[in-house]
């Protein structure tokens, strides 16, 4: 794909990390895209706009009022000019601004003006990145269409440890190319003609008719696959488990509640499927003998016999004429190894790892990072929003299921 043709307006913040966005600036020209920056006033405060003036080869904008800067190129062209715009560092301050629609300096300006998608690289203190008004103003953000890469997890320039901290530049320049590779692949529908199956969400494990051994999973990163895959262009079946869910458009959704029920679902629909994927958090053990009464409280302790349930990817990968199939691993610890054990354990074709332990990330939340295997191979893919993330899987398992 060539990114020539590509323009990238990048957004640097006031934060520590605006001296990671000097080499940004470079990955992304060394990647064939072409780099105008605008820049914060308080950014300025850590890095010189000539720095990036001289690395971009372009000059940095930096004031709404600036009579020279908007004889050269005023803010709405600036705005009109991006294909992309990547906001990195996107601190929490600049984060709230944008959420509100402040128009009080270029930088906010610009993400009013712009038609462009715009893909936010947070990065702040772990601690005012966990507090609940920055959460509040990412998950407004992000269900307005601005797309969200990062932050990681590691130590911070503060000495403290924790989720804030703004991916490495190599990181968000290969998002900028694999943005553009799936925007081209939900313009180009390189999944028309395919048939896909995927699960989504928890089971639910009766222990009596009022109780049940449930999981966190909110089905949010199925629905994501299954929205992406139909947008790709391929007929999309979804077996869900229970969640609070709309369906996404032009899917076929079934609402299951067991592993047990999952699989009869699964069982019942894949004839004839290309893909299967696997992304339901499947209770592994059921109560062996489900009482048909509510369970009176009589005693100080009690057991609950359980007994394991069918394993649905590795059914559905035995079948004699399978479709590709695609596993998840949720991983607490030693995330390679089980992801690795898991893929040639149940005879996959490519499995995606979580590390469930990453606060943020996973389960229940809007954003997840995944680890790629299959056997000739693996792919890392950053912390990003669901969406975003299955299109990136998405378009991998195009690419691996053509060279098998
Ligand atoms: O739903 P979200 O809140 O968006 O969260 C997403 C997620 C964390 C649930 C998802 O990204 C994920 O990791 N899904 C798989 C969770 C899981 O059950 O992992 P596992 O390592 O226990 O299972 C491995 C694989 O076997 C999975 O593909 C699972 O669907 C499958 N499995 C497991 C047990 C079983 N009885 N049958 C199965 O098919």
């Amino acid at each position: 794909m060539s990114l020539t043709n590509k323009n990238v307006l990048l957004g640097i913040g006031g934060g520590i990390a605006a001296y990671k966005s000097a080499d940004l600036v470079r990955r992304l020209k060394e990647r064939g895209f072409d780099v105008r920056v605008v820049m914060s006033q308080s950014a300025m405060e850590f890095i010189t706009p000539l720095t990036l003036q001289a690395l971009s080869g372009h000059p940095v904008a930096s004031s709404l009022l600036d009579p020279a800067a908007e004889a050269a190129m005023g803010h709405i062209e600036l705005a009109r000019w991006a294909d992309l715009v990547i906001i990195a560092p996107a601190t929490a301050n600049l984060l709230a601004r944008i959420n509100a629609g402040m128009a009080d300096e270029l930088i906010t300006t610009t993400c009013l003006a712009t038609e462009a998608p715009i893909a936010l690289c947070p990065a702040m203190n772990q601690q005012m990145y966990r507090n609940l008004a920055t959460q509040a103003n990412l998950t407004s953000l992000a269900s307005r269409g601005y797309t969200l890469w990062g932050p990681a997890s590691g130590s911070q320039a503060c000495g403290e440890v924790g989720l804030g901290r703004m991916l490495e530049p190599v990181d968000i320049a290969e998002l900028a190319i694999q943005f553009f590779a799936s925007s081209d692949a939900v313009q180009l529908k390189p999944l028309a003609g395919q048939s896909i199956l995927i699960t989504a969400g928890p089971t639910r494990e009766a222990i009596d008719p009022v109780r049940y051994i449930s999981n966190h999973s909110s089905g949010k990163m199925g629905f994501a696959l299954a929205k992406a895959a139909a947008e790709m262009g391929a007929t999309v079946t979804l077996v869900s488990g229970p969640v609070s869910l709309s369906t996404p458009k032009g899917v076929v959704r079934i609402d299951v509640e067991s592993a047990q029920n999952m699989l009869d679902a699964v069982m019942n629909n894949v004839d004839n499927k290309d893909i299967f994927i696997g992304c339901a958090a499947v209770a592994d053990y059921r109560i062996n003998d489900v009482a048909t009464c509510k369970i009176k409280k009589s005693t100080e302790e009690m057991q609950l016999a359980l007994v394991r349930n069918p394993d649905i990817l590795a059914t559905v990968a035995s079948l004699p004429n399978r479709p590709f199939v695609v596993g998840f691993a949720a991983e607490t610890h030693d995330v390679e190894t089980y992801a690795r054990d898991k893929l040639k354990r149940k005879n996959l074709n490519m499995i995606a790892a979580n590390d469930v332990s990453v606060a943020g990330l996973g389960f229940n939340a809007d954003a997840n990072a995944l680890r790629v295997f299959w056997p000739q191979g693996n792919q890392d893919l950053p912390a990003t929003d669901k969406l975003s993330l299955a299109r990136q899987l998405l378009s991998l398992i195009v690419k691996e299921k053509t060279n098998t």
